[in-house]
């Protein structure tokens, strides 16, 4: 017997998809759902138990515009050569995915809101660095994906990106980052158009799997 209804649950887990080109950017989303999504999100495992999150949530129009610029500045080389390879090797399902990527930059600032999620530092990278990556990215990763799962659950989408963080410094001096909080992404929300989203073609598991060893 499951303890909760796997339909729902694996449905949920399957067809929480990188929505981009079909984020609705003429629907409001009103604060109290991503507030919701973020309550949920924390309780999401942190190293130590520390819950060192840090949500920057932006929904002014002209704070949207400058992120939109940050990132277009970050990703635009990325997403012109990955285009241009994946074009060239005939990788049509990479093709689709640096189109979509690049519809998204083209009008991240008309994405009703931006969260972006950041994790606070509280050891030296230096002293061991083997286990502070892994923990300081476990520590918030768990919680972003949460928050998508979350935001799914109720008709909205988004898309963990990451290339504004080639011009981190200029989001963190937009939004009054302290230095001891690292960025890890910019989600943008909204509701989505339909909400019948599928599972994704995926390597085999078979590829990935190593049983009691490598
Ligand atoms: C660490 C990470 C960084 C990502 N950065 C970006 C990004 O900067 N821009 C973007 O459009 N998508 C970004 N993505 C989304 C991926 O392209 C997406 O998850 C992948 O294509 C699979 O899509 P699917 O989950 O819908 O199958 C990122 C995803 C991850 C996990």
């Amino acid at each position: 017997m499951s303890v909760f209804d796997l339909s729902v649950t694996d449905a949920l887990l399957s067809t929480t998809r990188a929505v981009r080109k079909r984020l609705d950017l003429e629907r409001a989303v009103p604060d109290e759902i991503i507030r919701d999504c973020l309550e949920l999100s924390m309780q999401a495992p942190t190293g130590s138990n520390k819950q060192g999150w840090r949500w920057i949530v932006v929904t002014d129009a002209g704070k949207r515009e400058s992120l939109a610029e940050i990132y277009r500045k970050g990703a635009d080389t990325y997403l012109q050569d990955g285009y241009q390879e994946a074009k060239a090797a005939g990788a049509a399902q990479d093709v689709r995915v640096y189109e979509s990527a690049r519809y998204l930059s083209d009008r991240l600032e008309e994405v009703p809101v931006h969260v972006i999620p950041c994790i606070e530092m509280h050891a030296d990278p230096a002293d061991n660095p083997e286990l502070w990556w892994p923990s300081l990215m476990g520590s918030i990763l768990p919680a972003v994906w949460s928050f998508q799962l979350a935001l799914r659950a109720r008709g909205l989408g988004s898309t963990l990106t990451t290339l504004h963080l080639n011009c981190a410094e200029e989001a963190a001096a937009l939004l009054g980052i302290p230095d001891n909080i690292k960025q890890v992404g910019l989600l943008p929300v909204a509701y989505t158009k339909g909400t019948d989203f599928k599972p994704a073609k995926r390597r085999p598991l078979d590829e990935a799997l190593h049983w009691n060893g490598w």
